[in-house]
């Protein structure tokens, strides 16, 4: 392909907004990520998943500067990343993390103001001048701010301390936070851990309401039922390597996925074991029940 033609790309509405060619990432001994090539295009939401400790947060690490891959190249809408979270961030990627990073002590709309440092332009000197450039500024942030808390659901809790939150608006804080960077790609780290299934589906709804404003996602999730909902692609890691991409509907068809998912079942298992008790404890306990029903 020529360079004519990836520009003309581009521009288009399919035009490549991540591109991740043969990352691999490796700590000592232990390869975490194997070369893996993926693709996001505008408009899409793309998902990764795979069974635990399989390289995807290593993975996003690798997309948003926080580690340096020892091998591959990560290009935002053509132009290679350089490997620093800061300008990772100023160029368009936005994240969120699979362990909470708000700060605790803040209020809700401090933690969305501090997401967007990075595209304001007012320098120190302004800051502590506190001129009329500076107020305009900060008035224009806090404007945004409030916009991305009426987006998401939080603008009644504002002014509450983010450490308050119940765990389900935490994790939206964490998206109202990223998308005060005013990001083209948002990557979002296991985004419904620990909600119950009413905030899976907000969430879901959000993650629609994210990409119809015309904002890439990729998203690392556990929950297939969300996933394979959400998805226009899904990719699958196993132990660092891409197994398998495709839609939905192919993924979830896939023998191997399904396989690595489950695992191949070993003769004496502990599983098994384990399994087998919860089995007789379940029995034992209908067992007793019905004896109750009798009496
Ligand atoms: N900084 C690090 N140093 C050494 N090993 C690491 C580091 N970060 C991750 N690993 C290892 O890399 C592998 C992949 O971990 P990673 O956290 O990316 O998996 P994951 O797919 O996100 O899993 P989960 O679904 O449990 O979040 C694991 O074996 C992990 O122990
Ligand atoms: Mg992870």
């Amino acid at each position: 392909m020529t360079t004519t033609t990836e520009t003309t790309a581009d521009t288009t509405a399919t035009a490549t907004v991540l591109k991740a060619d043969g990352v691999t990432m490796r700590f000592g001994g232990l390869t975490a990520v194997r070369d893996v090539s993926l693709t996001v295009r505008s408009g899409e939401i793309v998902g990764l998943i795979g069974p635990n400790g399989a390289g995807k947060t290593t993975f996003f690490n690798c997309l948003t500067g926080l580690y340096v891959p020892t091998e591959g190249r990560v290009a935002y809408k053509g132009t290679t990343l350089p490997p620093k979270p800061h300008l990772v961030t100023q160029a368009g990627i936005a994240r969120t993390f699979q362990n909470i990073r708000l700060f605790a002590n803040m209020t809700v709309l401090e933690n969305v103001l501090v997401g967007r440092h990075t595209r304001t332009k007012e320098g120190l000197w302004s800051a502590l001048l506190r001129g009329p450039g500076f107020r305009r500024a900060e008035e224009a942030s806090r404007a945004r701010a409030m916009e991305l808390l009426e987006f998401t659901g939080l603008a009644e809790k504002a002014d509450h301390l983010a450490r308050n939150l119940p765990y389900g608006e935490q994790r939206k804080l964490e998206i109202a936070r990223a998308l005060a960077s005013e990001p083209g790609l948002l990557l979002l780290d296991e985004p419904t851990a620990g909600m119950n299934p009413q905030e899976t589906r907000a969430t879901e709804e959000l993650v629609f309401a994210i990409r119809d404003k015309g904002i890439a996602v990729l998203v690392i999730e556990h929950d297939m039922r969300f996933i394979f909902n959400l998805c226009d692609r899904v990719a699958v890691l196993v132990q660092g390597q891409k197994l398998v991409e495709g839609t939905p509907d192919v993924v979830q068809a896939d023998e191997r996925v399904i396989a690595a998912y489950i695992g191949s079942p070993m003769e004496d298992s502990p599983e098994d074991e384990a399994l087998a008790e919860v089995q007789a404890a379940e029995a034992a306990a209908g067992a007793a029940d019905t004896q109750e029903d009798a009496k």
